[in-house]
């Protein structure tokens, strides 16, 4: 087992860690599913605050669900269906500061409060979205994008 215990005094730095340790974790591994599920748990024990951390995969212009952690979710979304949808249809990163907010918001979980879903696209093609909830309004801000942006990025070369 691995024992990643990412513990940064300032969110930039943790970020860095976190995108060394996914680095080093999906480095050498080709099955996309496994390097996946291994994302979502480094996400989910690193990030604070979080209330699912996970993926949809693109599976033929329909979002389903990948792995995660948290509770069971919805399985299937339609691009430009809620907040993953129209992150797969635009292919632009949803910061979302108050879901309810959100015209078509899946609620999957009723204690979501705000949601970051970054797309992650290889070759022109979108491959999945990772999608971080979390109970409280306003959660993610800016260098969290910027963060999670990053992440995608590797993810892009191992999912
Ligand atoms: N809330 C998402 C659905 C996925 S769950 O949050 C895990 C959405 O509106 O796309």
């Amino acid at each position: 087992m691995y024992d990643f215990k990412i513990a940064a005094a300032d969110t930039g730095t943790m970020y860095r860690d976190l995108a060394s340790a996914l680095q080093g974790l999906v480095s050498g591994e080709t099955d996309g599913i496994a390097n996946m599920a291994n994302a979502a748990a480094l996400i989910w024990e690193t990030l604070p605050d979080l209330n699912w951390a996970g993926f949809y995969r693109n599976t033929g212009g329909e979002l389903v669900l990948g792995p995660f952690q948290g509770r069971p979710a919805c399985i299937r979304i339609k691009f430009g269906e809620g907040v993953c949808g129209v992150a797969a249809q635009t292919r632009q990163v949803q910061r979302v500061e108050d879901v309810n907010a959100f015209p078509g918001h899946i609620a999957c979980d009723s204690a979501s409060a705000s949601e970051l879903v970054v797309p992650i696209a290889r070759d022109g093609e979108l491959v999945a979205v990772l999608d971080l909830d979390t109970p409280h309004v306003g959660r993610f801000t800016q260098e969290d994008e910027a963060g999670c942006v990053r992440l995608a990025d590797i993810l892009a070369k191992a999912i």
